[in-house]
């Protein structure tokens, strides 16, 4: 390989897919390519919230469709990746981002149903989403994938045991993805955000957000959607080589803290 100077530091003219781009991490993580010149593909079982965020984007210069895509329906997996990359021509980067909360208590009546949903929409989707995009990923010169976990998959809230299951079930993935793909130079990687203002995180008061952060993080804070999205772009360089199959915590040091 040659020298440090080959790594490219840009994303300009890759074209990427952002799944719950609609809002949050999503939206932030795809106003941060367009604006480094990525032609952006911004998908979200959220109509509305995808042509708002199409529109953000363009109003400031930068290449953004949108699609509706429900992460959960692999015909529609299947049918929005073609699309995108049809219209874009290319696909060098994946963002399996979608995700959605909700407390799930062993002896709740609908645990079952909820499990089912919850493995399908967080971990289902994610490989149904990668082994779509694979034959366009395998086209590229420096094919990217992020999985977005959570701190519930390196340890567990007591009540969301679904939610936690499918978390590390991600991490799993990441790591059985980037031994399957690393002889083909795909990398994959996984960040787990922690405590994140976000729509996620709203219902959550502020009074509740802040002792929380106090006692549990190191940085005594929740953290923005910015703050995630610069982590999962930093991966998706084409400079960002040699790393795959690693895990992430981007929780203001959450996971390291013990008192
Ligand atoms: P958000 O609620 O702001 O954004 C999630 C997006 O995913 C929404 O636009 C929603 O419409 C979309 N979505 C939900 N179900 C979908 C489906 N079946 N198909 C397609 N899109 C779907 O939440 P946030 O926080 O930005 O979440 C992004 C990811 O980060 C999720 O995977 C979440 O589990 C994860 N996460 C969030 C944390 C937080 O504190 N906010 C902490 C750890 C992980």
């Amino acid at each position: 390989m040659e020298p440090l100077k080959r790594l490219d530091r840009s994303v300009k003219g890759r074209a990427v897919l952002i799944t719950g781009a609609a809002s949050g991490m999503g939206r932030a993580t795809a106003h941060l390519f367009a604006s480094e010149g990525a032609l952006v593909a911004i998908t979200d079982i959220n109509e509305a919230g995808v042509a708002c965020v199409v529109e953000e984007i363009a109003a400031v210069g930068g290449t953004a469709h949108g699609w509706r895509l429900d992460v959960s329906d692999a015909a529609e997996i299947k049918r929005v990746v073609a699309e995108v990359a049809a219209r874009f021509g290319r696909l060098d980067i994946l963002i399996n981002n979608a995700g959605f909360g909700g407390l799930s208590p062993l002896d709740s009546s609908d645990y079952d149903s909820v499990w089912d949903r919850t493995i399908t929409g967080l971990l289902t989707g994610q490989q149904r989403m990668v082994r779509a995009a694979l034959v366009h990923l395998r086209k590229s010169d420096a094919a990217r994938i992020v999985n977005i976990a959570s701190t519930e998959g390196l340890g567990a809230t007591p009540g969301d045991s679904p939610y936690a299951v499918a978390k590390t079930g991600i991490i799993g993935l990441t790591r059985a993805l980037a031994v399957d793909l690393g002889p083909e130079g795909i990398t994959v990687n996984c960040i787990c955000p922690g405590p994140i203002r976000t729509a996620l995180t709203d219902a959550i008061p502020e009074e509740v957000k802040t002792i929380f952060a106090k006692r549990r993080t190191a940085l005594r804070r929740y953290g923005y959607p910015e703050e995630v999205a610069h982590i999962t772009f930093s991966l998706c360089l084409p400079a960002a080589s040699y790393i795959t199959g690693a895990i992430i915590p981007v929780d203001g040091g959450l996971m390291v803290r013990n008192a």
